[in-house]
């Protein structure tokens, strides 16, 4: 997790494809919610964070500058996000390139009620579109 202008880079195909209603796993320093929530598209994003420390730490220095809806979920990204309706969701979650195409397939099928999904690392690493 950083602030690179590399990492930053790699967060833009996944903030593009941002509408409606948005889940973001995970949050780290907290970049991609302040770009998705900037987007006109989206309406209200969730968060899902394993790290209730980091959110607890991050949140109330960020949410001051987003006029969106942000709900908040700790938890397991694998075993919340199936549970959730919502228009995309954005995966960040990994420690570096490895399986990311694979994990984000997984949830994609176990999560029949997000209708795209985008996977950091993932687009760059296949060319594949995401859906
Ligand atoms: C690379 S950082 C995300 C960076 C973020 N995209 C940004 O703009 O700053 C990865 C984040 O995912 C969280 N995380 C790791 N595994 C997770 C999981 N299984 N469920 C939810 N969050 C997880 C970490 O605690 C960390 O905050």
């Amino acid at each position: 997790m950083s602030l690179t202008p590399a990492e930053l880079m790699t967060l833009r195909p996944g903030t593009r494809m941002a509408k409606g209603h948005t889940v973001i796993a995970g949050l780290g320093l907290g970049h991609q919610l302040i770009e998705v929530a900037k987007r006109l598209p989206v309406k209200r994003v969730t968060v899902v964070e394993l790290d209730r420390e980091l959110a607890d730490w991050i949140m109330p220095v960020i949410q001051p500058h987003i006029r969106k809806t942000v709900d908040v979920i700790i938890g397991d990204a694998y075993e919340v996000i199936p549970k959730l309706t919502a228009n995309v969701a954005l995966i960040d979650i990994f420690p570096g390139y490895g399986d990311g195409f694979r994990r984000v397939e997984e949830l994609r099928r176990a999560s029949p009620k997000i209708k795209k999904f985008w996977g950091w690392g993932t687009s760059e690493m296949t060319g594949k579109a995401q859906r």
